[in-house]
């Protein structure tokens, strides 16, 4: 179960949350737990999280290792700084910022060369869904910035499937819609490293997870986890998402 802060909450906000949430998770052995958190907010998560079981994420990289591009910052740092995990091509960055395929795998690579775990974000937008495009959509996605990995660098991936229409909107998938897209991607899976890779890769649903959804999701054996966005923010809610 993996959280998006996205772009919310202080240092001071991270702390609290993790005081009230790790006690509430402390006997969760069935999942792993990861919280991505702002670049600023890692060192107190990392803090924070210290001796529990709940990993800390960051919500990008950057391709390169050091130079001069203000602003950015790199995998190897992400690690040095405490992280475990990265999101790589969350829609909102395709959307805003100019994310395609081709930097999606060089952030994915860049994050495995440096030891994090990339949670490879895809999904089609409520137009493409509407014109019969799903299908084609993950496909493409996955054949640019997926399927060029290595055998090895893929079986460090974990994939998140997330519908733009279902993200921050309160429309979630049906269980059956986001199992039907997770056959998709597990199908692309296959044809490129085989049955093996496809029973084995971790593919976790986004948008609009929330308590009262999540059971209904985790009960479809295609569904292995949830990328949580809004409903991770508060200790309680994520907690119980966690315990579904
Ligand atoms: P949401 O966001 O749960 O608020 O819909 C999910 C995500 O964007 O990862």
């Amino acid at each position: 179960m993996a959280g998006n802060w996205k772009m919310y909450k202080t240092p001071a906000e991270t702390t609290a949350f993790f005081e009230k949430f790790l006690p509430l998770v402390a006997s969760a052995a069935h999942c792993e737990m990861v919280i991505c958190a702002s670049f600023t907010n890692l060192a107190a998560a990392v803090a924070a999280t210290r001796g529990s079981r709940v990993q800390v994420g960051a919500q990008n990289c950057y391709w390169l290792k050091e130079g001069a591009y203000t602003g950015e910052v790199s995998a190897p740092m992400l690690k040095a700084s405490g992280c475990s995990h990265v999101i790589i091509g969350h829609s909102e960055r395709r959307q805003f910022f100019g994310e395609t395929e081709e930097t999606v795998l060089k952030r994915t690579r860049a994050a495995l060369e440096a030891g994090l775990t990339p949670i490879v974000c895809v999904g089609e937008m409520l137009a493409e869904r509407e014109a019969g495009q799903t299908e084609a959509v993950l496909t493409g996605q996955f054949q640019g910035g997926i399927a060029p990995l290595t055998a090895d660098e893929f079986s460090r991936i974990v994939i998140a499937y997330e519908p733009v229409w279902a993200i921050g909107t309160g429309r979630t998938a049906t269980p059956e819609i986001a199992a039907d897209a997770h056959r998709v991607l597990r199908a692309q899976v296959e044809g490129k490293f085989g049955a093996e890779a496809a029973r084995a890769v971790r593919i976790l649903y986004g948008g609009s997870v929330k308590p009262d959804n999540i059971k209904g999701l985790m009960a479809q054996p295609e569904i292995d986890g949830g990328l949580v966005g809004g409903a991770s923010l508060d200790p309680v809610s994520f907690a119980s998402i966690v315990h579904f």
